[in-house]
């Protein structure tokens, strides 16, 4: 008990610095290592490549500061879920939680875990395609490690954080002054006449953006804790600017190392970036950057892990989730139910998912969710202007932002359909399958009762006042 009360005070103290590291840390792990070739490959040219990584970090500052009005005026933590919830009502709020705990969560897992794993397996494979079993079974070693190290204490896995945090930052400035090294010494041939063979059709930018925007997915976390942010009037709209021009800034520059040193071609055909940019550039010592984008990899994981019960615990209190979700291991504190629900997916999804299509769904249905959040806050400043309101954007900017989404939502369906993501968008409508009879009409509630006790005694949890 002494434990979690020290732990709930500490954390009402996020203060500017923690928050800048909250969301970079986030935002920083498996795209930056995984992206860069398939955003050149989709677009074609490496001037279009970086003229995608800049608008994805403009796009996301600016949605990031809607949603800093949105977390001053809803106060609640949760993220979008909450603010859904209190503006377009509870069916779409629960269609979200729904597609959050089955898809958008567990697909984030395996993506980063599928990253991991390719950056672990890649040196042992220096001319070829590492096998996909093993690539596999390495995603999947990761998964069940970081989740019964989750399981069994919170403070193991909040410690191992910085020095993840030192590892991703080690390896993005390492590639940033081999590459500015090898571009002042005039290595400047790849940019030469850098928009050649650019596509413009409507499904290649909206890849590009989906494979891109994962790298900086993150960029919404500080809304998930806003109950326990200092001053966040001041603070959320400060620690996002901060970390997403920081964020964007480093990306940027990697990309700019990257086509240094790498041609498009080699670039395109790499499975690993920074394993290929770290033998041309380190020689003999390229295996160390292999193994810092694996622990950045890992670190996000973690991350990813650990912060992962809150918003079952919020969507729980508000009776969409079933109570054994929102609980937490009775001596550990560690949100014990979610986390072996999340594994038990995200192996699932690890079967037959590779690394590009789980980015193009995930960022797919998240941009869905971001669209309608926008709508949400449109109607509170064109319905509720009278709100207080200690922090507030002009109108055009959620416009921008919800222009932006639709055509991300939209992009890869009109054009060159494919059958996929009409599944994820039976997926996501699916849930009302489940909210009508289960929520609206309370139908069975016996039934969750008897399986919430056995699986409460059986994991020995109960209900935490606020979850970790
Ligand atoms: N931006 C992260 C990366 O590049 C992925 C974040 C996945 N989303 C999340 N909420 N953890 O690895």
């Amino acid at each position: 008990m002494d434990n979690k009360e020290q732990k709930l005070s500490l954390k009402r103290e996020v203060g500017l610095a923690g928050a800048v590291s909250l969301i970079g840390g986030t935002m920083i792990g498996s795209g930056i290592f995984m992206s860069p070739q398939t955003v050149l490959y989709t677009i074609g040219s490496p001037g279009a490549s970086l003229v995608v990584w800049a608008c994805c970090g403009l796009l996301v500052i600016l949605a990031s500061f809607c949603y800093a009005e949105l977390g001053t005026v809803i106060k609640e933590s949760g993220g979008e879920y909450i603010y859904i919830l209190r503006t377009s009502g509870p069916v779409v709020a629960f269609l979200l939680i729904f597609s959050s705990v089955l898809f958008v969560r567990p697909a984030g897992v395996v993506g980063i875990s599928l990253s991991f794993a390719q950056y672990v397996v890649a040196p042992f494979y220096p001319d070829c395609t590492p096998p996909v079993i093993l690539v596999k079974c390495v995603a999947a070693t990761a998964i069940l490690t970081l989740a019964t190290v989750n399981c069994l204490n919170v403070r193991f896995s909040m410690s191992v954080q910085v020095f993840f945090m030192v590892a991703k930052v080690f390896a993005l400035v390492v590639i940033i002054i081999g590459g500015m090294v090898m571009l002042v010494r005039g290595h400047d041939e790849n940019f030469e006449d850098s928009f050649a063979n650019t596509n413009v059709g409507i499904n290649s930018i909206g890849i590009a953006f989906y494979q891109g925007l994962w790298s900086y997915d993150g960029w919404n976390n500080l809304n998930y804790v806003t109950e326990e942010l200092k001053r966040p009037e001041v603070n959320l709209p400060r620690a996002v600017v901060i970390a997403i021009s920081l964020v964007t800034g480093l990306y940027l520059l990697v990309n700019v190392s990257y086509l240094t040193v790498m041609t498009p071609k080699e670039l395109m055909s790499s499975n690993a970036v920074a394993v290929t940019w770290g033998n041309k550039v380190l020689g003999s010592w390229g295996w160390i950057m292999s193994v810092a984008a694996a622990l950045s990899a890992f670190g996000s994981l973690n991350g990813t892990f650990f912060s992962g019960g809150r918003v079952c615990f919020v969507a729980a209190r508000e009776g969409h989730m079933p109570d054994i979700l929102s609980m937490a291991h009775v001596r550990r504190l560690t949100p014990s139910p979610a986390l072996i629900f999340t594994t038990i997916i995200s192996l699932v999804v690890l079967i037959p998912g590779d690394f590009q299509s789980i980015v193009n769904y995930f960022s797919f249905t998240a941009w869905f969710f971001y669209a309608i959040t926008m709508c949400g806050l449109l109607y509170l400043k064109i319905k509720k202007p009278e709100l207080p309101r200690p922090y507030k954007v002009p109108i055009i900017l959620p416009i921008l932002v919800l222009v932006a989404a639709v055509f991300l939502v939209l992009a890869p369906i009109i054009d060159n359909p494919q059958i996929e993501y009409l599944y994820v968008s039976l997926f996501i409508f699916s849930g009302i399958l489940v909210y009508i009879p289960f929520i609206h009409y309370k139908l069975c509630p016996g039934l969750l009762t008897k399986l919430t006790l056995f699986l409460q005694l059986f994991l020995e949890v109960a209900p935490a006042d606020k979850n970790l």
